[in-house]
């Protein structure tokens, strides 16, 4: 998904926002450019590839400029050309931008500027010139933007610069998040927190329809009336220590081995083991509201919908309420029945999924309770749900999630007890759980110790090209999420089924070249799973099996086994996914593939 960095303050701003960039990269593109303001004119630099490639362009224009704005491109209208790429600019020249979302009218906009010179082939590029044409109308670059983007149909968010109004940036938000860094005498633009961490805390985010002008020395936000209004300045906690990678070899392992860590920060401070309960206050609802609450959906999409899927397991079993994950592009069109005691949870890495975004707007118009289960602050989703949780797992920038997943259903477990004991649940049952809860990362850390191995073991592998992941009860979502990692970064098909259906169809594909992958520990569904599992032996499946330490039975059974702890059913999940993690991310290794930036994948999908 493409990226927005933008600058002005007293500094070079080409450092700055190459930087800024690179920061960007793990949200995956094409093409990458940039603009910068020097000595009185725009000069405006673009290449296609990495940013590497654009910094290397740079070497030979060295730009003094302390204003500018920049951009890296995931194409969508138009091919990956250098054309193509942003910023794009007003037939004069004197106006650039960049762009993020998609001009849904482009066309008619393009129609209705007869005799401008339009250079690509993208649907942002007519932004550049309709502001051009409003601002030969009024002289005002503010509302010149304003003018344009009220011709606009679909989503953007956009940072502009303009020669004629030398020491300014506007920009705007529609659909596509658009965050402002406050510094000392320097403002900062961006499409996330993440490039401007480096530099200052102090972050300001706009709202859908929201405008801001920006100076060296000033900002002002506008709303849609065009009334100056006021927003609060938050202070982000992650710092750019946790943006690095650390000494690991990609974001995605050392994102696997934050979970023991980053699960600790998601339960600190919010559970009472001497009542067996847990207190999320961003809840935002009193004891009476929560015991009435008589059904609960979990809207997500990817892995936060497997995390959802999981959600609704731990909620039936210990709040006994009825309770349904749903997938939030269907969800969003199914004109939903929502009753006035239904409990909706988004749940959500980015915040800014657009799928989930209008789901819960659908909700909300329906009279649901909305509530987040969000890991970055700030964002769209949050602020737009009538409170919730955040799952403090720091930055996740490789695009394939992973510690998000497991402090999502950290945060889920934490609900389920929090709105547990309000009903049946018992204090004993409510202080096993929590105990159970805190031996968590510890026992993360027995898995991960197994990395070695389980890369031996994935080289094994790493020549079929089917997989089935078969799981049961609580172990079908973990398979639903072990077939979606490796699918998304080594390219090999996989598919995820209950242990019970493969009888229904899918058995007739096993054979010896189709290997099954399966979590299946010693719980209530132990028995049934290894049935299946003796069905996919009889035609020579290669097995893989994720079992609970001590198991020796399974040794009949599976050619390749990783044993996990101990734990109570509800958090087997939390336990039983990493070794598919690290068995995804060692045999994307071993192929050669961009572990971090998988092809075709964006780190969060903000347009359908
Ligand atoms: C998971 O590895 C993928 N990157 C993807 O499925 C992701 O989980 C999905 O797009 C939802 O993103 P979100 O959690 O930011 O809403």
């Amino acid at each position: 998904m493409c990226g927005i960095i933008g600058y002005i303050g007293q500094k070079k701003a080409t450092p700055i926002l190459i930087q800024g960039l690179r920061h960007l990269e793990y949200r995956g593109y094409d093409s990458a450019g940039l603009a910068v303001r020097e000595d009185g004119k725009i000069k405006c630099v673009k290449e296609v590839g990495r940013i590497d490639n654009l910094a290397n362009k740079l070497k030979q224009s060295d730009l003094e400029g302390t204003i500018g704005i920049a951009h890296t491109r995931w194409a969508t209208h138009g091919g990956v050309t250098q054309k193509n790429t942003h910023p794009h600019f007003s037939c004069d020249k004197k106006i650039h931008l960049v762009h993020n979302g998609i001009i849904e009218n482009y066309k008619e906009i393009k129609n209705s500027l007869p005799g401008h010179k339009f250079v690509s082939e993208t649907d942002s590029e007519v932004l550049a010139h309709l502001i051009e044409k409003e601002y030969k109308n009024n002289g005002n670059l503010r509302i010149a933007v304003e003018k344009a983007l009220s011709q606009v149909r679909g989503t953007y968010g956009i940072a502009v610069i303009a020669e004629d109004e030398p020491q300014k940036i506007i920009t705007a938000r529609l659909g596509s998040p658009i965050v402002i860094g406050i510094g000392e005498n320097e403002y900062f633009i961006a499409s996330d927190t993440t490039p401007i961490l480096p530099y200052t805390k102090k972050i300001v985010f706009l709202d859908d329809g929201e405008i801001a002008e920006i100076t060296k020395d000033n900002i002002q936000i506008f709303n849609i009336k065009d009334e100056e209004i006021k927003k609060p300045i938050e202070k982000i906690q992650w710092d750019n220590k946790s943006t690095g990678k650390q000494g690991f070899a990609h974001y995605m392992l050392k994102e696997i081995y934050d979970q023991p860590s980053v699960f600790e920060d998601a339960i600190r401070g919010r559970i009472k083991l001497e009542e067996g309960t847990a207190i999320l206050g961003g809840i935002n609802m009193d004891n009476y509201q929560m015991r009435h609450i008589d059904r609960v959906i979990f809207i997500a999409c990817g892995t936060a919908f497997h995390a959802g899927l999981v959600g609704k397991y731990i909620f039936e079993k210990l709040v006994n309420i009825p309770t349904e994950a749903n997938i939030a592009s269907e969800y969003r069109y199914s004109n939903p029945t929502i009753g006035e005691n239904t409990l909706v949870f988004a749940v959500s890495q980015s915040g800014e999924t657009i799928d989930t975004l209008a789901a819960i707007r659908e909700a909300k118009q329906k009279g649901a309770f909305v509530r987040g289960i969000i890991n970055v602050v700030g964002s769209t989703i949050a602020r737009e749900t009538d409170g919730g949780t955040y799952i403090h797992a720091g930055p996740e920038l490789a695009v394939a999630s992973t510690k998000a997943y497991t402090n999502m259903i950290a945060v889920m477990i934490l609900y389920a007890l929090q709105f547990g004991r309000l009903r049946k649940l018992t204090v004993i049952q409510g202080q096993e759980i929590i105990k159970a809860l805190q031996n968590i990362p510890a026992q993360m850390e027995t898995i991960l110790k197994q990395s070695d191995k389980i890369k031996n073991i994935s080289e094994k592998y790493k020549n079929f090209k089917n997989f089935f992941f078969l799981g049961r009860g609580l172990n079908y979502p973990v398979a639903l999420e072990g077939s979606l990692k490796l699918k998304e970064i080594t390219y090999i098909h996989s598919e995820a089924y209950p242990g019970g259906e493969m009888k229904h169809g899918p058995i007739s594909l096993i054979s010896e070249n189709f290997p099954i992958i399966s979590p299946i520990t010693k719980n209530d569904l132990y028995e049934k799973m290894k049935s299946n599992l003796e069905e996919a032996k009889a035609r020579k499946s290669p097995i893989l099996a994720i079992a609970t330490e001590a198991d020796e039975s399974i040794k009949d059974l599976a050619d390749d086994i990783i044993y996990v702890p101990q734990t109570l059913n509800i958090l087997e999940p939390l336990l039983n996914t990493i070794p598919l993690q690290l068995f995804a991310y060692h045999m994307a290794v071993t192929l050669g593939r961009d572990v971090d930036k998988p092809r075709n994948l964006a780190k969060s999908v903000t347009v359908e």
